[in-house]
């Protein structure tokens, strides 16, 4: 992680002075502010200083202060921040470029609690708002920060929004409190990369506006212009989120690093709540389709449009089907090759939130027919539409697909938390990393269903370094092999597993380190499963919800088994037998791990081959 970065620009800056971080006093001259308390809960911050950034003091157990941002005395502006009280866990820059030149004062609405004018003048924010001309960005999440799964450098993010793939370059944006390191202020974050690895910070993407805070949606290059805003213009549907929610329009003549939106929004309303619009090009009817999430309903509505602002409702799925629990959000629909045959399937996915095998938020998905109306789900030998998941862990959660990936690949990258802990997990900086890109694939189970699959993207082969740990064939016992992880790196690492197990031999990997953490993942061949233990993976108590062991059917029968894992500070992502099974999860250890055990209940399992590689990411 780069030091100073210019996060309008996304280009790496030396900072120009060190004067504002350093100045022990403030006085409300050298900080360029001028603060006048109106009352025991309102505050008025007047810029006075020259610079981009006003920098705002959070202390992340207080609630939200709302600021409306006046210019020339026109609320351009309302966030909400956690303004410091009595301490500041970390600061976050307000924008002020747009403004220069003008008045600027920020109304402050104080969350209530003080009894005093007196007392809230006593709040620690007061002395630490100030203007400068650079924030500082270095990471001070070294332990847990990812190195080579994307982040934001700092703040809140959750569900990643509206991808899309143009002229070599990956768009990732993502649900952004640019604010804080909670939930809250929903704008579009947004980065770029060309190898799926190195991701490049970009400018804001799409900013709350009256109708609302932006949730989550989808992008397409509009390749004919069929909006209205020239041929390839790049086109965001995304949920208004105000009093209701509602769809909007934005577009891009940028390649999606600015966005105008529509004067006219919102292009789509409904009665009840419904969001997380998902949209692509049908090539058989020539017309554009939407995927829509009636959250509370349980169901994911179906639209169909000639140029992307006209809505037909074509019809619904989900009433009564699959998993009822939570809430039904962020979906996608795209067809694939089933593997080993000429058959194509439609995949609808469904994200919901609680309700998840393990608790919590997790992907479901059903397989079956779209004839660009309706969706037609497979039913299995009883008869019946079967509830499938995704990802077996507790950890990939909103996950959609790239448009327009190249070579008819299916690129899918999900958010690496789960509602029940992620404003609690033990980072403060940034909150959050997304999972590895995936692609997802079909394939027919040994029960005859097909079941969609996931393996890392072809990209992540380019990280790997040294051959850290390369075993041969060998026996395995209850004692174990113990294997050395590479130190380097904090233990970031590509592990590669082969093993054969029958009837009674159950198998466990155990990821170790010297303070006691450890994970297992243990395949049972009675009932062909894998387990991942996070128990005592480390710091697991900030939320109950957090210790969890979750399994995984291994979709094979003949006892062969093999694995390919990411370790990655904080996360460790499980793919079995080329994807067929995933488990995604979270680790918080209180130092890397650093030994890999391989152990056997029985005399029947074999290691056929394990290979370990050190990962060439910072
Ligand atoms: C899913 C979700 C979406 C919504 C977004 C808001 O995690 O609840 O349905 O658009 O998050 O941030």
């Amino acid at each position: 992680m780069e030091n100073i970065i210019d996060i309008k620009n996304g280009f790496k800056v030396m900072m120009a002075s060190a004067a504002f971080a350093l100045c022990p006093l403030f006085s409300l001259a050298e900080n360029g502010v001028e603060i006048n308390h109106l009352g025991v809960s309102n505050t008025l911050v007047r810029v006075t200083g020259d610079g981009d950034y006003l920098i705002l003091p959070v202390q992340e157990a207080n609630d939200d202060a709302r600021i409306n941002v006046l210019v020339d005395g026109k609320i351009a502006e309302t966030i909400y921040v956690r303004l410091a009280k009595s301490k500041t866990d970390y600061t976050v820059p307000f924008d002020l470029s747009p403004y220069k030149g003008k008045n600027v004062i920020l109304d402050i609405v104080t969350p209530q609690g003080r009894s005093s004018v007196r007392e809230a003048k006593e709040d620690v924010c007061w002395k630490g708002i100030s203007v400068s001309d650079s924030f500082d960005n270095s990471d001070k999440e070294t332990k847990y920060r990812p190195a080579y799964h994307h982040t934001p450098l700092y703040g809140w993010m959750n569900d990643p929004n509206g991808m899309f793939y143009k002229d070599g370059k990956w768009h990732l944006y993502y649900q952004y409190n640019p604010y804080g390191s909670k939930w809250q202020n929903m704008t579009w974050g947004h980065s770029v990369s060309s190898d799926l690895v190195n991701w490049e910070h970009m400018p804001l993407a799409i900013k709350p506006n009256g109708l609302g805070s932006v949730f989550s949606g989808s992008c397409v290059v509009d390749r004919e212009g069929s909006a209205g805003f020239g041929k390839d213009a790049i086109i965001a549907l995304y949920t208004s989120a105000g009093t209701s929610q509602m769809q909007s329009l934005a577009s891009s003549r940028d390649n999606g690093t600015t966005f105008d939106i529509l004067h006219s929004n919102p292009v789509l309303t409904l009665e009840s709540e419904a969001r997380d619009p998902n949209m692509f090009w049908n090539e058989k009817t020539g017309e554009w389709n939407l995927v829509l999430a009636h959250a509370l309903d349980h169901e994911m509505l179906f639209f169909t449009s000639p140029d992307l602002k006209k809505w037909t409702l074509q019809s619904g799925f989900g009433k009564g089907e699959g998993c009822q629990d939570g809430v039904w959000e962020c979906p996608d629909l795209f067809e694939l090759p089933v593997a080993g045959s000429n058959d194509k399937k439609w995949v609808l996915i469904c994200n919901i939130n609680p309700g998840g095998p393990f608790g919590g938020s997790a992907i479901q998905y059903f397989v079956g027919d779209w004839d660009g109306k309706t969706f037609t789900a497979d039913t299995d030998a009883s008869g019946k539409i079967p509830t499938k998941w995704l990802d077996y862990g507790k950890d990939n959660y909103a996950l959609v697909s790239w448009s327009d990936a190249p070579e008819g690949r299916r690129t899918a990258i999900g958010w690496m938390s789960n509602w029940q802990y992620a404003a609690e997990v033990p980072t403060m900086q940034y909150r959050s990393a997304n999972t590895l890109p995936r692609e997802i694939g079909l394939f027919r189970g040994p029960d005859g269903e097909i079941y969609a699959s996931s393996v890392p993207s072809p990209e992540l082969l380019e990280l790997r370094g040294k051959l850290a740990c390369n075993s041969g064939k060998t026996g395995i016992n209850k004692k174990g092999k113990t294997f050395q992880l590479p130190a380097a790196n904090n233990g970031i690492c590509e592990i590669l597993v082969d093993f054969e197990s029958q009837k009674a031999s159950a198998v466990t990997l155990t990821l170790a380190n010297k303070q006691g953490d450890k994970v297992t993942m243990t395949y049972n061949p009675a009932d062909r499963t894998m387990a991942f233990d996070r128990r005592e993976s480390g710091q697991v108590d900030f939320s109950e919800g957090f210790p969890a062991v979750t399994v995984s059917p291994t979709f094979e029968n003949d006892g062969k088994i093999s694995l390919r894992i990411y370790v990655d500070r904080s996360s460790i992502e499980l793919f079995g037998n080329d994807g067929k099974f995933v488990m995604t999860n979270l680790v918080f250890p209180n130092e890397p791990y650093t030994t890999l055990t391989v152990s056997s209940t029985g005399s029947n399992a074999k290691l056929d081959s394990l290979k370990v590689y050190s990962l060439n990411a910072n």
